[in-house]
Formats: structure tokens, sequence, C-alpha cells
């Protein structure tokens, strides 16, 4: 057998072993790249006699030939081959069902707060927020707090270490009534705009949701809970707005046609008159029945926004009046709910989520029902 038809021979029985794209390219660089065996021939035929270059260069070329259709059709079967097993290995299976394995709730506290802003965005009432950091001018002295008075430490306030230049010292806002605050100053780094509380013109209507922190752990208190602050600025408003707009709240709230409520006096700096407002219910049995019996139960706080507050905020008390409200929203949760118990509220148990939990598929709305 001749030296080419051995080298053609030993090519075939690579290219037929060869069970990759990849192999099939290692063989061809073998025989056809610039250092393979064949392209030796081709070289060599430069150097040969005439004779010889008839009688063998044919036979070179032949060889080439044949190798390089060989070589390309391997390559080709071998590449659609390895698609087939690619897209195999990729396939999705759309007849697979869309269901989330796992499925996350919302937070009853949450879910109350989105319950309380979509009743008072029906109201026509914005939605402001202010930091958690406060200083103490937004959290105390603009609300009327005198200076170096015990309500600051009555707060069970959270103060931060002072800072070192200044020696300012700010605090964990200890209610959402700063935001009241931050909403009606306009001062010049603060120019009216925005839905975060940046000073606005009146007339104002928003609530201020949010976390609040107050130095204080039992049965019924957490060093963070909840509160829904109210605030309304606008020319001769008056008690009655405050009562009506309460009363529809709480009716609204608890999903009933109206909520037999009082407003028992009550003190707060920033407020005159202040009040507290309780709804009728009943406790007999263990079970908390509204509209009923007679206890009653305090569900929140409210009163005319203080002259002095108007004045701290750049507001003339003879030309703006408001009121303003501040609620707890952990325990409106809980009472709403039925849940017994505030501090697992912060544990972070998903057995306590998954039971007292609210789908994320349904946004509250008054259109559909708040719960
Ligand atoms: N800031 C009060 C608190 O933390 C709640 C409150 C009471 C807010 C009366 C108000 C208000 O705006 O008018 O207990």
């Amino acid at each position: 057998m001749t030296d080419l038809a051995q080298l053609h021979l030993d090519l075939k029985a690579a290219l037929g072993g060869a069970t990759t794209s990849a192999e099939v390219e290692a063989i061809r660089v073998a025989a056809l790249g610039k250092t393979g065996k064949v392209s030796g021939l081709l070289k060599g035929m430069g150097a040969m006699s005439p004779d010889e270059r008839r009688e063998r260069g044919p036979l070179i070329n032949g060889l080439r030939d044949r190798l390089t259709a060989a070589l390309t059709a391997r390559k080709t079967e071998l590449e659609a081959a390895e698609l087939d097993a690619k897209l195999l290995a990729e396939r999705v299976d759309l007849t697979l069902l869309a269901v989330p394995r796992r499925r996350g709730s919302v937070h009853p506290t949450m879910q109350v707060m989105d319950e309380i802003t979509a009743l008072f965005a029906e109201l026509g009432f914005a939605v402001a927020e202010g930091p958690d950091i406060e200083d103490d001018f937004h959290n105390f002295t603009a609300l009327n707090f005198p200076p170096r008075h015990p309500a600051r430490e009555m707060h069970d306030t959270f103060f931060l270490t002072p800072d070192p230049e200044t020696g300012e010292r700010k605090v964990l806002r200890t209610h959402t009534s700063p935001v009241q605050v931050r909403t009606m100053r306009v001062t010049p780094d603060r120019p009216p705009a925005g839905w975060i509380a940046a000073g606005r013109e009146p007339p104002i209507r928003i609530i201020a949701p949010g976390r609040t922190f107050r130095k204080d752990s039992d049965a019924t208190h957490t060093p963070m809970f909840h509160q829904v602050e109210g605030l309304v600025i606008d020319k001769g408003v008056h008690m009655g707005h405050l009562k009506w707009t309460l009363e529809t709240f709480v009716a609204r709230f608890f999903e009933m046609d109206a909520i037999e409520a009082r407003f028992r006096p009550h003190h707060f700096p920033f407020t005159e008159p202040s009040a507290e407002m309780d709804i009728r219910c009943d406790r007999s049995g263990g079970e908390l029945k509204l509209n009923q019996g007679d206890s009653w139960m305090e569900i929140l706080g409210c009163g005319m926004v203080h002259p002095n507050v108007l004045r701290a905020c750049g507001l003339d008390p003879d030309e703006w009046q408001g009121f303003a409200f501040g609620m707890g929203v952990d325990r409106l949760a809980m009472l709403k709910y039925g849940i017994p118990d505030l501090r697992p509220m912060f544990e972070a148990d998903t057995r306590w989520l998954s039971h007292y939990g609210f789908s994320p598929f349904v946004a509250p709305n008054l259109a559909t029902g708040l719960s």
C-alpha cells in the first residue's frame, strides 16, 4: 500500500472514531493545519521533479479534497447531534403549573396600613413621610413640647449619641407627629413639592404612616411600633370636621355602617383642645363586640392643631386652622383581626404569618372591600 493510501485510511479511521465536533477539528488541524501531515505533502510538491509531480500531484490533491469533504460532513453531523442534545437538556416544560412553591403573605400591620391609606385616599388625603431618625426640633420643640420639659423623657425616648461638634442629640422618632411639621414648614431648603413630607402650602390633607420607637417593652408595648398620623390645614376648620372625619374613618375601617364613638378630653402639647376617641364595645365573654355593651375602648388621639405649632411652621393661626390625629396601627390590626398578643407580631415566625397574614395579590380598596 502506498504511503498516501495508508494516510488516507488512518485519517478515515480517526474521523470515524471522533465523537465530538471538537475532536473533528483536532483531526483537521493535524492533517490540514499549518504543520499538518497533508499540508506537508502539498508543500513538498514544489521540490518534486516534473514527472513525479505529474504522478503524485493528483493523488495528493485528491487526498486533500476527499479529506476536506469527509471532515465537513462529519463535523456537520456531530454539530447537529450536539445541538439536539443541548436543546433537549434546556427544554422548558410548558405544562408545569406556574404556582410558586413558597408564597409570602402580607403582615397584618402592613395590611392595616394599606387599608387606612386606601380609606383616607378616598377622603382626599395624600401620603407624606419623614425620617425615622429625627431631630429634637421636629420631634418635640416645633410640636410645642416646652424645652427640658419632662414630657420629652416621658416619651421613653431613644436618644442617639450627641454629635461631637454641635452637641446635637438626635432621637428615634417617638411618634409620627414630626411629619406634620415637615409637611407644613416651607423653608428655603425645603421647597413645596413631592409626596415625601417637604413643605407644602395649605390647604393640606395628609396622612403619615410609619415606624415609631419608644423604650418600652411588655405584653402591650414593643420598642418599635407603627403609627398613622393625620393632618388637615385649611381655613375655618373646626372640631365638627375632625369628628366627622374620624367617625367616618372608624366606621369604614371596621366595615360597619356607623360606630358609636365619644371624644374624651385629654392633653397633648401639640393640640388644643385635645381628645381621645373611644368606641363603644362589649368585652364580656372574652370576645370583643363593637357598638354593643357599655365599655369604651380608646382608639386614637386627636385635637385642633395648637397655634404654637402653626407658628413654628410659619403659618398664621389667625388665617389657618386645622386638626390632627394619631393612631397605633399594630393595635388597630390586633383589634380588627382578633390577634390576642402584640409580641409575636414582631417575631417573624412564619407559622404566625401564614395564620394571620394576608394575600399579597389582593390590595385593600374601597370598591371591593377593605379586607
Ligand atoms: N403623637 C401622639 C402619640 O404619639 C398621638 C397623637 C395625638 C397625634 C393627638 C396627633 C394628635 O396628631 O392630634 O401618642
